[in-house]
């Protein structure tokens, strides 16, 4: 494949800072998750799992406004193809709607759960969206890092190294 005319810029720091926290965020979510709504029974695992989801859904609230008012959202050049410029928007975007719907059905499951008249079929249609949720948002994360290997793959055209450390930037 020919090389773009163009070279990409870096993101700037703070988007890498918080690119890369909030993949350790989610990460760590999805290891540490519970597995049972029966183990909201403990309370202080309960008042973790709100703080964290609150914590979650306010880092990326924050992260989806750095980088739409002061970031840029994309470094992707203006000689990209146009299908390259689609699904990356509709990965990035579908990204930010499943961590949304993660946290927003995590937080009904637990108001369920502390509300007698909402416990059972309120709390099994939220656990099931959250379960839903939790497999889109993992399929998008997939395919968002199969996009950022085809960029340093096989476009080679710095996009991968855009969200890395920049160590050759002279002062
Ligand atoms: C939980 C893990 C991850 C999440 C939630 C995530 C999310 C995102 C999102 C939403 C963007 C678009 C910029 C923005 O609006 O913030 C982005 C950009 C980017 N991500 Fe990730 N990402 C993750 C992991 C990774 C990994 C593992 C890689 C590399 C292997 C990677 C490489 C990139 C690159 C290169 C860009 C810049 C794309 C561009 O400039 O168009 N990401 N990421």
């Amino acid at each position: 494949m020919n090389k773009p005319s163009l070279m990409t810029k870096h993101h700037g720091w703070m988007a890498k800072l918080l690119h890369w926290s909030t993949a350790g965020l989610l990460g760590y979510g999805y290891l540490t998750g519970v597995d049972s709504v029966s183990q909201l029974a403990d309370p202080e695992l309960f008042s973790t799992e709100i703080t964290f989801a609150v914590c979650l859904g306010l880092v990326f609230l924050f992260r989806f406004f750095w980088m739409r008012w002061f970031n840029g959202s994309t470094r992707l050049t203006s000689d990209a193809p146009n299908w390259e410029r689609v699904l990356s928007k509709v990965a990035h975007h579908g990204i930010y709607v499943g961590v949304a719907m993660i946290v927003l059905s995590g937080l009904a499951i637990a108001y369920g759960y502390a509300t007698p008249a909402l416990s059972g079929l309120f709390v099994s249609a939220m656990t099931a969206f959250h379960e839903f949720s939790l497999a889109v948002t993992a399929i998008l994360l997939l395919s968002h890092v199969i996009g950022a290997l085809w960029h340093k793959l096989v476009r080679k055209d710095g996009i991968w190294e855009s969200m890395l450390p920049n160590w050759h930037r002279r002062s």
